[in-house]
């Protein structure tokens, strides 16, 4: 495995790899991430990681400085699952002075992630094309825990004509059903017991909705309720939109998606399940 800090050496590197899988990352990886880089490894014989905490995906009250880092325990967990090429830039080497230029999304991304972030799809627009365009990959891995950033890189990979494949994976869980994440590690104790509540309400609307149930009054309150009686009221969002559009429709569609944004202590959790 091989590791690089500057976009040159990188580039120089991956010459060497005809077809490349590609799983961007903001590092403390977890199961999650490194069923990623196992899946592109096997599809593609080669994988190339990023490792990048985003600056200009995260709002000025958000968590950019607090975001959990360990690189090298992260080279070590990438080195484990296979990964042949490591990209670990530095912000001023993904945004040195004077950079200015941003990918703005319409659509897709000025829903629900897009209302609570402002300017969160357009950071993640704007350093995904960059590493496109410096990994250069046939396919690029992402998780569906972030369905709405999924739906956003779609967009913008259709848009601007970039040639990589966009392959979603489903989410890992925990044993609980709490869907794995960097940010995890950040919950308190009492948190972390209460946030498997979201599974929890994922899997009530799932339940209503296999038996007819198309009001999404009904599903957001009954997704409400599994939440609030779990401790954890300070909901940010809890709705069933159209999976392709993510806008709420009422009586919702088959192509229902439920999401949920809910803030435990100091951490934003985020899950969603198609209905
Ligand atoms: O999902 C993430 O970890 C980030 O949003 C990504 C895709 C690596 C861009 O910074």
């Amino acid at each position: 495995m091989q590791v690089f800090e500057t976009i040159g050496a990188f580039r120089a590197a991956r010459t060497a790899y005809p077809t490349l899988g590609f799983v961007p990352t903001m590092g403390f990886l977890h199961e999650g991430h490194l069923g990623l880089v196992r899946r592109a490894k096997a599809e593609n014989g080669a994988v190339a990681v990023s490792i990048f905490v985003n600056p200009t995906q995260f709002g000025p009250n958000e968590d950019y400085a607090s975001y959990p880092r360990d690189p090298e325990r992260d080279l070590t967990l990438l080195k484990e699952a296979g990964a042949d090429l490591v990209f670990l830039p530095t912000p001023d080497v993904l945004y040195p002075p004077g950079s200015v230029t941003r990918i703005e999304v319409g659509g897709v991304a000025d829903e629900l992630e897009g209302q609570s972030r402002p300017g969160h799809f357009s950071g993640v627009a704007t350093v995904v094309t960059k590493l496109f365009n410096i990994v250069q990959p046939q396919r690029a891995y992402f998780g569906q825990k972030d369905a709405q950033q999924c739906a956003v890189v779609r967009r913008f990979v259709a848009d601007l004509d970039i040639p990589v494949e966009i392959v979603v994976c489903d989410i890992a869980r925990e044993a609980d059903g709490l869907a794995r994440s960097s940010r995890n590690v950040r919950l308190t104790t009492e948190n972390r017991q209460k946030a498997p509540a979201l599974f929890q309400a994922l899997q009530k609307a799932a339940r209503l909705f296999r038996n007819g149930e198309r009001d999404v009054d009904i599903l957001e309150n009954a997704m409400r309720a599994v939440l609030t009686e779990a401790g954890l009221p300070d909901i940010d969002y809890a709705t069933v939109v159209n999976a392709d559009t993510f806008r709420r429709e009422q009586p919702c569609s088959d192509n229902a998606l439920a999401l949920l944004a809910v803030q435990a202590g100091e951490v934003r959790l985020i899950d969603n399940m198609p209905l």
